[in-house]
């Protein structure tokens, strides 16, 4: 396999729809990436397109209440927007610049990015938020990166976000369903306090929708007469420069993408003589760390005279300091190959890159109302993410892009992701509009409304589970559940934890499945030891022996801290010390929201039927039943799943035939993720 061909059209002999449609301004090639980390940072940030433009965008942010900044990917939103108005003084003491970000893993590392830059330790001048760490300073953090969910949840707790001067909702053409409400609320905020600025920025987005929708209504105040009046918001357009980016197909499609993977990097390194980085996209942790293990396999074989590569991978799951390795710059003889999930399409951008390699899927949550269940689902990419993908090589130099699909499948893409709020599960961002004194759904001031069954399933649940009264309002435990920091199905479990007495376990559960990838594989470990490691678990000296995923959650934790929290005993029983920290540092948080609405703290005593009717009690919308054939049928509409091969039930009927589980996730068949049995009359 070492020298497979690739059987791509050659580079040079373009196939049909590979037009980049930007792709055409080159007055000025450079071949090698300069080297920027070799230039002062104040030169590096002047370098950056969006430079030519501070004085244009700190006059309109000072003229306008809303300015939607459009510009290519790299350019310098995210990173120089925030300390142009830093600088310019939007940010007295007392007040702070957000800058949001739908992306948990984007909103770490440009922080830290930018603290670098500031000449702050990151925390401090410059921090960030993300949900279950706060890194910032109430008195010191002038700039804040956060979550766009992190942000939405704080208008609960200060209605008129207060603190804030600017706010910059960024990456808004991914119309992640926080960006959607936070646009809402903000447009509803300005009205109240116009002091407040608002920053709308994106790569590729439909501007002039979002102008208009900012736009309109705001002329009827103070009896002017619209033409009179100054509009509320305005569009900046960065102009960008991009290189022709050649584009090549599959002949025929490849059955295991990953692979396909493998070998098209292996062929560009040896066949691609010119030097430049190459960048992968796949859709999550698993692929990624499946790409590096049979890539690591070649690498012995790399023949004499090659440069050597390197291998990283980039995705939500890695500490900061992982994250942060893949934009060190390579020396001259190696290159740099980024093994990422979708966080490289355009929330953070990668000097050097000259080769991208699109599997052409990506991983998003989808929701199905008719069952009212959601899940992770691996789907086609559109049209706009292929081509932003295809992008990335194009930023300093000229670039292939390896698509490992035909260029039939290609032209039969969808143009564009729908937003998040027409597939997502309402029940807990409604709980939290109620919870804002939005009682009226139809009045809200949506971008794009949600669909309307969607909205009633939503309801119908939060009715059912007693959060929402008849009357449409919030009950005392709905206004409860509303600020606690989790889903309501986990926030429900917390809550009967009083009633079956195991307030101690459900809570140490519910951190647990908070964090993800808490199971690893360790570095050149096979996949089986880590099988065995997390069996181990199951049947741990604890007493609760039950052969459940959940339990085994619960007995993973207990073990790790019994065992001192040492990240040496996580590597021995293949468990992610970071997980398993961040899992600590998530439950003391939980653990204060419990004894903030009064929830004792029993403990089940190893009576495990207990714990499971507890979390029968929070699952209750997710439940199935064994069949013959070894699979599952769900509850509510008889869908067909399976369970996923990382569960401790994998090849195991339950003894009752029951099971309830955490969430769906979709590649090629329906898998349950962690899973624990029940009684049917539970
Ligand atoms: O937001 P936008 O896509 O417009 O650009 P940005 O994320 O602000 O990135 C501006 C520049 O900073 C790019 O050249 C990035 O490669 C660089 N950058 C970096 O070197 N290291 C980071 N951690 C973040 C950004
Ligand atoms: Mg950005």
């Amino acid at each position: 396999m070492a020298t497979t061909s690739l059987q791509f059209w050659k580079p040079g002999t373009q196939g049909p729809g590979s037009s980049l449609d930007r792709a055409t301004e080159s007055e000025e090639i450079i071949v090698h990436a300069p080297n920027l980390s070799a230039l002062g940072i104040q030169a590096q940030r002047e370098r950056l397109p969006i430079f030519k433009h501070r004085e244009k965008l700190l006059y309109c942010i000072e003229e306008y209440g809303v300015v939607i900044v459009v510009g290519e990917t790299g350019c310098g939103k995210t990173t120089q927007l925030p300390q142009y108005l830093y600088e310019a003084g939007w940010a007295p003491p007392g007040s702070v610049i957000a800058c949001t970000q739908p992306r948990r893993v984007a909103a770490t590392s440009v922080a830290s990015r930018v603290a670098n830059e500031v000449g702050t330790i990151l925390g401090d001048e410059v921090g960030y938020i993300i949900r279950f760490e706060d890194v910032s300073d109430k008195d010191k953090t002038r700039i804040c990166y956060m979550t766009d969910g992190m942000l939405f949840r704080e208008t609960m707790i200060d209605p008129l976000l207060s603190r804030y001067s600017v706010v910059m909702i960024d990456e808004a053409h991914e119309r992640s369903i926080y960006t959607d409400l936070l646009l809402g609320i903000l447009k509803k905020i300005r009205r109240k306090r116009p002091a407040l600025r608002i920053i709308v920025s994106s790569a590729t987005l439909d501007a002039q929708g979002l102008l208009d929708y900012f736009n309109s209504n705001t002329a009827l105040s103070n009896n002017i007469p619209p033409l009179e009046q100054k509009p509320e918001a305005v569009i900046v357009s960065l102009e960008g420069r991009m290189f022709p980016v050649e584009i090549a197909y599959l002949d025929e499609p490849t059955s295991d993408y990953v692979r396909q993977a493998v070998k098209t990097i292996w062929a560009t390194h040896l066949q691609q003589k010119a030097p430049g980085d190459i960048l992968v996209f796949l859709t999550g942790r698993e692929e990624i760390e499946r790409c590096l293990s049979e890539l690591s396999e070649l690498l012995p074989d790399l023949p004499k005279g090659y440069p050597q590569l390197h291998p990283l991978p980039l995705h939500a799951g890695l500490s900061t300091d992982e994250q942060l390795m893949v934009f060190e710059p390579t020396p001259r003889d190696v290159r740099k190959v980024v093994i990422s999930t979708n966080i490289a399409e355009a929330s953070v951008t990668i000097e050097g890159i000259k080769y991208v390699i699109d599997c052409g899927f990506v991983k998003i949550r989808t929701y199905n109302p008719s069952s009212a269940l959601s899940s992770l689902t691996t789907v086609p990419v559109s049209r706009a993410s292929a081509t932003q993908r295809a992008g990335r090589a194009g930023r300093t130099a000229p670039g292939i892009c390896y698509r490992l699909y035909t260029a039939s499948t290609a032209q039969s893409l969808p143009p564009s992701t729908s937003p998040e709020i027409t597939r997502t599960d309402l029940a807990t961002p409604i709980l939290q509009l109620k919870a804002l004194g939005v009682d009226d759904l139809m009045k809200f001031e949506w971008v794009t409304g949600p669909p309307a069954e969607s909205v009633l399933r939503a309801l119908e649940h939060l009715v059912a589970a007693g959060m929402i009264g008849a009357d449409g309002r919030l009950t005392p435990s709905g206004e409860k559940v509303a600020e606690c920091p989790v889903e309501v199905s986990i926030a429900r479990m917390l809550f009967s934890s009083r009633d079956y007495k195991c307030g101690e376990e459900v809570l140490t559960i519910s951190a647990m499945v908070a964090v993800q990838d808490v199971f690893i594989i360790p570095e050149g470990a096979p996949g089986a030891l880590a099988e065995l490691e997390r069996r181990k678990f199951t049947a741990e000296e604890g007493p609760l022996n039950d052969t459940q995923d959940h339990l085994t959650l619960l007995n993973a934790y207990n073990a790790f801290v019994r065992y001192g929290r040492s990240s040496s005993w996580c590597k021995n029983h293949a468990l992610s010390f970071r997980a398993m920290s961040r899992a600590v540092s998530i439950r003391a948080q939980l653990k204060k929201y419990m004894v903030r609405f009064g929830l004792p703290f029993d403990s089940c005593q190893g009576d495990s039927k207990r714990l499971r009717q507890c979390l029968a009690s929070g699952y209750w919308r997710n439940g199935a039943r064994w069949v013959m054939d070894g699979s599952y049928r769900s509850v509510r509409d008889d869908k067909v799943f399976h369970v996923h091969p990382n569960s401790v039930m994998f090849n195991r009927k339950p003894k009752s035939g029951w099971v309830v589980f955490h969430e769906i996730e979709e590649t090629k068949k329906t898998h349950m993720r962690i899973i624990t049995e029940i009684e049917p009359d539970w």
